[in-house]
């Protein structure tokens, strides 16, 4: 009997399939997968792809990015339900309504939002490059900024600006406390400190490198240390550990995104069996969300 990881190798070929997975992803999900990255590394991957199938394996904001780009592909995605809870704390209406409060001010959606939200707003940016699209900005634009009110306010006070904030967050990296952080550094002296900015203002203010999740990997390939402490969603543990095999890696809590973890071997395999479930964007919402993906994309 073949493993779900050959059907998949096989469904791939017939399907000229491509599979995306991101940093958090389960580790076997990660290992089938042609790419692994953060998300602006994986919107980037999806826009270049000439695969005719795209399967997604991340959360539904992702995907939905991916489908934007790629408006004659089919991009597939394991469990439709694999959603961002941050990404559903404002919707486009209430957006509309705070554009409406600051007439005049740039409309910044953080990439972990809906397509709906993309489409209100002038920019998007990832973690990844957060700080180099907002330096595009000069410092006196009112700029409103959602839904992230910690990757925000991260970004305005390393550029001294400040920002109209929705007060959006992510359930998972609130969990972590600067407690946790203390604790993690007396247990691993010595070890530097890497979280996401999507923590809390008093985590980030504990850390040594506040990094996207592709930050944190080219970080810890690239320094000499040989420890580090890891503030962010443990599956990217999998892959920290797979390209340092000499590097030791130090969680400093069990943060865990239930949305993330929905994605099975079994669910990669079925949805390239059965092409579905697919992702689909209303045309005249996907064509007005690309405009602030390739905005981004274009920095
Ligand atoms: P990255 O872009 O850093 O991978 O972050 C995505 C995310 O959802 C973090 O919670
Ligand atoms: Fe959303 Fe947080 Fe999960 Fe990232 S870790 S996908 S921000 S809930």
């Amino acid at each position: 009997m073949k493993t779900a990881a050959e059907e998949i190798a096989e469904l791939k070929q017939a399907r000229n399939a491509v599979i995306l997975a991101h940093n958090y992803e389960r580790p076997e999900v990660q290992d089938i997968a042609d790419f692994t990255g953060d998300s602006l590394e994986l919107a980037r991957k999806a826009a270049s792809t000439e695969a005719d199938t795209i399967v997604f394996c991340g959360v539904y904001f992702m995907a939905e990015t991916a489908a934007i780009l790629n408006p004659g592909k089919t991009v597939l995605i394991p469990d439709e339900t694999a959603g961002c809870p941050m990404a559903d704390m404002i919707t486009g209406e209430q957006l509309r309504a705070l554009k409406a409060k600051h007439p005049g001010a740039a409309a910044v959606c953080y990439v972990n939002s809906t397509a709906e939200v993309k489409a209100e707003c002038d920019i998007c940016v990832t973690s990844g490059n957060a700080e180099r699209v907002m330096a595009t900005f000069p410092k006196d634009r009112e700029i409103i900024f959602v839904p992230d009110q910690h990757l925000g306010s991260h970004i305005a006070s390393r550029l001294g600006v400040s920002y109209i904030l929705w007060p959006g967050y992510c359930p998972t990296h609130a969990q972590l406390t600067a407690k946790q952080i203390e604790a993690a550094r007396a247990a691993h002296p010595g070890a530097p400190v890497l979280v996401h900015p999507e923590c809390r203002r008093e985590v980030r203010d504990a850390a040594d490198e506040r990094l996207s999740t592709g930050g944190m990997c080219a970080f810890a390939r690239t320094s000499p240390l040989n420890e580090f402490i890891v503030g962010t969603e443990t599956g990217i543990l999998h892959r920290l550990r797979q390209e340092n095999p000499g590097k030791t890696f130090w969680p400093a809590a069990d943060l865990v995104c239930p949305n993330m973890k929905k994605t099975t071997l079994e669910k990669v395999r079925d949805c390239l069996r059965d092409m579905s479930p697919a992702v689909a964007v209303p045309k005249e919402t996907a064509v007005r969300a690309k405009r602030a993906i390739d905005a981004m994309l274009a920095i």
